[in-house]
């Protein structure tokens, strides 16, 4: 009997809003499963074309859907699974401009601190690219110093970025009080010199493009200040912003406000924006574009442990019905990004990585609970083997 999968993905926080999203529906056994989304959304999903703009700037990112900056997940192993299952268009983690102009790996970490534990920032080694496969990529900076930033903005470009990122939107405390990411929000002039630094830093042919939550807090004058670099973004030349609509404040607590974003693309109709905020399963990414006009929507929680949100996306947008993953596939998935990540992280770091992932991707097997438990308790290459030699073997395997 078909019955509703992932509402369990109604996370603490989401509103009504994305938990129907997407009526979806699991058929056990032999069958594969489908999603399918209400009949208006899919007509919407189905008959969605991306504004050329976008393609025209970054070719090859030709779907309206991408996958975010994020910190200690979106390495080239996250990404390049992304791609495999249909994602256009990839955002490094941040990296910090000092991390960057200082070559990285082998070299000193300006605050091991905030980078393993509290922002879960990587060397620029842990992005690099792994073969030309992971283009078009986004390489993001953040920092706080211009002249830093432009210097590691360039670096980007030189490690054969496809665009430049600017990070003014990461919440984390030590990050503001170092006066980085989310921080600007509060000092749009300076946002501003250091947005000029970079464009100016970034040869003409490279887009830059900025990230940035929808105001530090909910008081009148942070919203004048988000309009002050929302609109200096536009002037400087920047291709989009991506707007997370949380406050620096909320972090990653309550909803995203998607009337921000809508009012917004209805205010700047010429300009490209970017949505970001509560995007969690395929229906999440066709209800933002159609209730607040954005260009594209980053998907940043939603794919983590889940890359068939990009392909069952590319599915509706074909007005085909969406599939969500067979065992097999899983276990392909799997294996595959495990082989990525100890690829570039050695076994230990690699299978440490891969931890989390597995407990991510758990969401999507029949017992969820039970394969949790197990990729919880591995520790090494032989342990991840056995996991899905014992949970992940089909028939056909
Ligand atoms: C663990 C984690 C790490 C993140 N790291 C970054 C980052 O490095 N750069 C960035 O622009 N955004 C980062 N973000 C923010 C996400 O890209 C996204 O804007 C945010 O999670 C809201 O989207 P969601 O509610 O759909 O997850 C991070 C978010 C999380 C949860």
């Amino acid at each position: 009997m078909a019955h509703r999968i992932w509402s369990g993905h109604c996370l603490p926080g989401r509103s009504k809003r994305q938990c129907t999203a997407a009526m979806s529906t699991h058929t056990p056994s032999t069958d594969r499963p489908t999603i399918t989304l209400e009949a208006p959304l899919a007509r919407f999903a189905a008959s969605y074309s991306i504004d050329e703009r976008v393609p025209s700037t970054v070719p090859g990112f030709d779907a309206p859907f991408f996958q975010a900056g994020l910190a200690g997940y979106s390495d080239a192993a996250m990404r390049l699974v992304a791609r495999r299952h249909g994602c256009p268009y990839c955002v490094t983690e941040a990296l910090l401009d000092r991390t960057l102009i200082s070559g990285g790996k082998g070299r000193t970490r300006e605050d091991p601190d905030i980078l393993r534990e509290e922002c879960g920032l990587g060397e620029p080694s842990e992005n690099r690219l792994h073969g030309l496969e992971d283009h078009p990529v986004a390489g993001q900076v953040m920092g706080t110093d211009p002249d830093e930033m432009g210097r590691g903005a360039a670096m980007l470009v030189e490690l054969g970025h496809d665009v430049v990122d600017v990070n003014l939107a990461c919440p984390v405390k030590k990050v503001r009080r170092r006066k980085r990411g989310g921080h600007f929000l509060v000092a749009p002039e300076e946002a501003l010199v250091v947005l000029k630094s970079v464009r100016d830093a970034v040869p003409d042919h490279i887009p830059c493009t900025v990230k940035m939550r929808r105001a530090w807090d909910d008081t009148p004058e942070m919203a004048l200040n988000f309009d002050r670099i929302f609109d200096g973004v536009y002037e400087l030349g920047y291709a989009w912003a991506t707007v997370h609509g949380r406050t620096v404040e909320q972090k990653y607590v309550g909803p995203s406000k998607w009337p921000f974003l809508a009012s917004l693309t209805e205010r700047f109709p010429d300009r490209i924006i970017f949505g970001s905020g509560d995007i969690f399963e395929v229906g999440d990414i066709f209800l933002m574009l159609q209730q607040t006009g954005v260009h594209a929507v980053s998907v940043a929680r939603g794919c983590i442990g889940n890359p068939w949100i990009f392909r069952q996306a590319r599915q509706l947008m074909s007005g085909e019905t969406a599939a969500a993953p067979t065992i097999a596939e899983q276990r392909d998935a799997l294996l595959d990004h495990f082989r990525l990540c100890t690829a570039l992280h050695g076994e230990v770091g690699g299978s440490r990585m891969m931890r989390k992932f597995g407990i991510r991707f758990s969401v999507h097997h029949d017992d969820a609970e039970t394969v949790r438990k197990a990729f919880i308790r591995v520790k090494s290459a032989a342990d991840w083997q056995a996991v899905l030699d014992r949970w992940y073997i089909t028939p056909q395997s």
